[in-house]
């Protein structure tokens, strides 16, 4: 288990912001299913994910079934509902496979939830202590977008596998990780106008800063456009880039996300790595998908981005592209969705220096996006 068992130092890197909310990190990232056990093999077999925890019929939990998979930092809950009542069947038939929950890693739950309550959060869950043999942990929560929501989790007086009421998930199939470590990013599609909204959520009720924005001009191509900000907390560990559509001759990617996900909710997760190539070509040996720039991408890239570490050649073959700011460069890859709708997907990044999101990228990697929607009939 390589999630870190004692409180890091947290240290200031966004003067702008707040620090009413001192946030540890991604604590985990919830998904509501239609079957959980068949998405858990998925994201094992394709993305080297562990089998970490379980709760279920076996534990004791009669409404729903939740698989947790882990991989270094990064922790995934999928959850499917076990009765034609449980509320999830109404998420999933919504929004079909999707992310219900962003789990946030606190100190204290109580004050996180009291805190943005105060400046105009609407609560999800009141703080809520849950026990067993292993200690406890509190747990408060607060809507988003959407369908989406904070979870807050205190977990410092506990000691046991994932949450009170989970067992350790002992599975005789592991294959090997691919190198993910931990969640960069995770970027949300809003709605026509109403990035500015959930921007100055951020700002108010959780204490962001924000770190960068780009503007229909920055990403736009032939035929659709959108905007984005990107919302940080004040140790930098937490980032949340905010896209909305913006008008172009034809229908935007968050125009279809939205679409399809009848509404608001996550459209990407960015996930670390410290080695690019190798992890790329894992994750398409065992099956993933990924979005194809064309050829021409890497000629000249050298002129645009200056000199780096990599070798041209697995860059061009694998699809990898590159992109430099003031501080250093990055490279990054986005999946498909990774499920039957058009909605979420994920990026592989391994940052060298660079703390922007691949701005340089945007132009080639929406084509490749309209290239995708032309043959969905969704442009
Ligand atoms: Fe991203």
């Amino acid at each position: 288990m390589s999630i870190e068992s004692t409180t890091p130092e947290l240290e200031k890197i966004n003067p702008a912001a707040a620090d009413f909310l001192p946030l540890l990190g991604t604590d985990h990232i919830e998904f509501h299913v239609g079957n959980a056990k068949q998405a858990a093999h998925f994201y094992k077999t394709a993305f080297g994910f562990q089998s970490l925890a379980y709760a279920g019929l076996e534990t004791g939990m009669k409404d729903r079934t939740s698989y947790v998979l882990v991989q270094d930092k990064i922790r995934l809950v999928l959850t499917s509902p076990l009765t034609p009542e449980d509320p999830i069947n109404d998420h999933i038939r919504q929004h079909g496979d999707g992310v219900k929950v962003i789990a946030l890693w606190v100190d204290d739950a109580r004050k996180a939830h009291e805190e943005t309550t105060k400046r105009g959060a609407v609560s999800y869950m009141e703080p809520t202590v849950e026990k067993d043999a292993d200690g406890e942990v509190v747990k408060s929560g607060i809507k988003l977008y959407g369908d989406t929501v904070h979870i807050f989790v205190e977990r410092k007086n506990y000691k046991g596998i994932f949450l009170p009421g989970f067992r350790a998930w002992k599975s005789p199939y592991n294959p090997p990780v691919t190198g993910l470590k931990y969640v960069d990013h995770m970027v949300a599609n809003v709605g026509w106008n109403q990035m500015n909204k959930w921007v100055e959520f951020y700002e108010k009720v959780m204490g962001f800063a924000n770190l960068l924005s780009f503007d229909d001009k920055d990403i736009s191509t032939e035929y659709s456009a959108l905007m984005s900000k990107v919302m940080t907390n004040g140790n930098g560990r937490i980032k949340f880039p905010i896209n909305e559509p913006a008008k172009g001759k034809k229908r935007s990617q968050i125009e279809e996300y939205l679409d399809f996900y009848k509404g608001e909710g996550v459209q990407h997760i960015a996930v670390a790595t410290d080695d690019i190539v190798k992890t790329v070509r894992d994750l398409m040996s065992r099956g993933v998908e990924f979005l194809k720039v064309p050829s021409s991408y890497y000629e000249g890239l050298l002129d645009r981005v200056g000199k780096i570490d990599e070798d041209l050649g697995p860059l061009s073959e694998l699809g990898i592209l590159v992109d430099r700011d003031d501080e250093g460069y990055l490279l990054q890859l986005f999946t498909k969705p990774v499920q039957d709708r058009p909605t979420l997907f994920f990026e592989i990044i391994q940052r060298k220096g660079a703390k922007s999101f691949g701005k340089g990228n945007f132009k080639a990697l929406f084509e490749a996006i309209e290239r995708e929607q032309e043959s969905r009939g969704t442009l």
